[in-house]
């Protein structure tokens, strides 16, 4: 009996892919939603994830944006966190030793207010041989462009990838996370590959706004906010869809509102090569590992002896 219950499972292949490197998973954290791993180690092995995609870092300590910065919505939240982190020299110092003791696979989220500032941070992390890829946050303002987010400009967006490439090397896969606030995602899509980019996750929060009607005021501090949660999954799925169909041999790191098994299947259908789980985590720390087994179940009940195989396709006809 054991044997058999063994032999099952070594025939389903939950590995997935981006850039050159293999992940035994495709369940990973959502930046921003877990911190740098810590507060998730109490309750699972770090290593049973793909990777922890940490917060995102900058070069300097950072505090975030004023408070409040969380409002409740009815099936999301919106947040206003901004950046708040320890900056880079800490966090190589501290967290990355932390995780890499801990046996978890780390992809570092960076952001930056210019294109020098991903260029330096890139040069940072180069040759750190302890994480397993980058993940470019470009919903950031540009600074050196009157604040547009850079996510919103194809010009921009194609500058940071290539600095990002140029300064990190070859050594790790380049994940590009994509803004769904703009009028064609496949466009921005398309020319960071072009620009080097390994895969792109999709999606970061959807700006939006909530008023207090007793104040008569924004309730966030910082006026506006990003949403998340299963309010944005439909946003996650169409973005997802419109990028494979475009793009079919780019993996796609797939998040928006993920709270299950099937929550997760629907984005793997519509393409992506892996799942990031943000706003489920918490409510429940565990969700990873629940949507983990779940949609092992729900693939293998399908018929599928490995995960890659189903990923896209709702696109077959
Ligand atoms: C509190 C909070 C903080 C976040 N911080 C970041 C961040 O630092 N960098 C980033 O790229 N995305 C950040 N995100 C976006 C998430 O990584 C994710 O793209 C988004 O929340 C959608 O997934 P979800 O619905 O599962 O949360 C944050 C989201 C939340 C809710």
């Amino acid at each position: 009996m054991g044997r058999l219950v063994n032999s099952s499972f070594a025939a389903f292949d939950y590995r997935t892919k981006f850039g050159s490197r293999w992940f035994p998973s495709p369940i990973f954290t959502a930046s921003g939603c877990a911190g740098s791993g810590k507060e998730l180690a109490q309750f699972f092995a770090l290593e049973e994830l793909g990777a922890v995609v940490t917060k995102s870092i900058a070069i300097k300590a950072r505090s975030g944006r004023p408070t409040p910065r969380m409002a409740e919505t009815p099936s999301g939240m919106l947040n206003s966190i901004g950046l708040q982190g320890p900056g880079i020299d800490q966090f190589l110092e501290v967290d990355i030793p932390w995780l890499a003791s801990h046996g978890a696979r780390t992809i570092v989220s960076i952001s930056g207010e210019s294109v020098e500032e991903y260029a330096s941070l890139s040069r940072r992390l180069r040759g750190v041989s302890s994480i397993s890829g980058i993940e470019v946050n470009i919903s950031c303002p540009n600074v050196e462009n009157r604040g547009l987010v850079f996510a919103c400009d194809p010009v921009a967006s194609k500058e940071v990838v290539q600095a990002v490439r140029r300064n990190l090397g070859g050594e790790f896969p380049i994940i590009v996370k994509l803004s769904p606030d703009v009028t064609d995602i496949v466009e921005i899509a398309r020319t960071v590959v072009e620009a080097g980019a390994d895969g792109l996750a999709l999606i970061n929060t959807v700006l939006g706004m909530v008023i207090d009607i007793d104040t008569h005021r924004p309730k966030l501090a910082g006026k506006t906010g990003g949403l998340s949660g299963p309010a944005i999954r439909p946003i996650a799925v169409r973005a997802i869809y419109q990028v494979h169909a475009a793009l079919p041999k780019v993996p796609i790191l797939g998040m928006g509102g993920v709270m299950s098994g099937r929550d997760a299947l629907e984005l793997v259908f519509a393409g992506a090569s892996g799942i990031s789980i943000g706003t489920a985590t918490f409510g429940n720390p565990a969700a990873v590992m629940k949507v983990k087994s779940e949609l092992a179940t729900l693939l293998k009940e399908r018929g599928f002896n490995s995960f890659l195989d189903a990923v896209g396709v709702a696109h077959e006809r």
